[in-house]
């Protein structure tokens, strides 16, 4: 079986590279390889190598940026998903692709159902959005390679920027830190994340929209205060850090950002636990797994 990868040097590219199940012939490119808005180039990649399967990995993810660069982040998020799609139906190719929380507008106060409504609030979830829709059109109906979309949230791994990798350099340069308390949703690890995506690939009965983060306590989530806790108290005890330091839970309204984000983001991940048949790991647990990699 031959897979596509597209945006493979970003966080999940990374992972998927480095958890490739044996006995595949996986082809990784990134933007200088396969730049996904380049129309052209997108069908041509895939009519030369044709693949049974690609994984777009591939995203425009600076929230707050978006808010001014708009173009180029419809463009990568949401028509070149449209192009993606439009060339997997006309060579019989299955997608999986990536999407997130920030479809929603975090008004729930229960996990949302890959079915719920969304109402992004943001450039980037609307062009997310829009790259899903784009997608559905193309292959919804009809395509037997089949196609799934799995949406998660707040994404980290050892490679990339990431809120963990920002939180460990602050919490060794400053005296005190103030985290975002009120805004509540799930970590996921990369490397769970990439396992996901591999099953999503291989297993061609498994489709349509899917939630996928790691698991949480009742599935309430948890605050990046929270997380920045944790953070800390790991990495203190794994050496990361030679003391601690005190960290308080500030509003959404003390840190503002060009960005509007939920409110409330935990996604429901019962239908693709069920689907693939496993248990989602804990977020603390793939927290420490990552941590002891940095
Ligand atoms: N990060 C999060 O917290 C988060 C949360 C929810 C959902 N997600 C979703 O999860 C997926 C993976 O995110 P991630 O954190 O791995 O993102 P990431 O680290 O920002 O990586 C994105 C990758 O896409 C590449 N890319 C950008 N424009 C491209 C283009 N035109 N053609 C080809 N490649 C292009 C980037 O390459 P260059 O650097 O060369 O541009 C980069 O390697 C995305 O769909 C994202 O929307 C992420």
């Amino acid at each position: 079986m031959k897979i596509l990868i597209t945006g493979s040097k970003g966080q999940l590219g990374y992972e998927l590279q480095r958890s490739c199940p044996t006995g595949l012939e996986a082809i990784y490119t990134d933007s200088a390889e396969l730049d996904i808005t380049d129309r052209d180039a997108v069908f041509s990649t895939i009519a030369e190598l044709k693949p049974d399967v690609v994984i777009n990995a591939a995203a425009y993810t600076a929230v707050d940026k978006a808010e001014t660069d708009k173009e180029i982040c419809y463009a990568v998020n949401a028509h070149a998903v449209g192009h993606l799609a439009t060339t997997c139906r006309q060579h019989g190719v299955r997608l999986v692709h990536v999407s997130t929380d920030f479809i929603f507008n975090g008004e729930k106060q229960s996990p949302y159902q890959p079915e719920d409504t969304p109402a992004p609030l943001s450039v980037y979830g609307d062009s997310k959005l829009k790259g899903e829709q784009q997608l559905l059109e193309a292959l919804a109906v009809d395509h037997k390679a089949g196609y799934a979309i799995v949406r998660t949230s707040w994404v980290y791994s050892r490679h990339g920027n990431n809120f963990v990798k920002t939180m460990l350099r602050l919490m060794n340069e400053r005296d005190q830190l103030g985290i975002v308390g009120d805004q509540i949703g799930t970590p996921t690890w990369a490397h769970n994340l990439a396992w996901v995506c591999w099953q999503l690939a291989l297993q061609s009965e498994v489709n349509g929209l899917f939630h996928y983060s790691d698991s949480s306590e009742q599935t309430q989530g948890i605050s990046w205060y929270d997380f920045a806790s944790a953070i800390q108290s790991i990495g203190f005890e794994q050496g990361l850090m030679c003391e601690t330091i005190p960290l308080g839970a500030i509003t959404t309204a003390d840190y503002p950002t060009p960005a509007k984000r939920p409110t409330y983001s935990v996604m429901d991940t019962c239908r693709i636990q069920k689907a693939l048949g496993f248990t989602a790991p804990h977020w603390r647990d793939s927290l420490k797994k990552m941590m002891q990699e940095v």
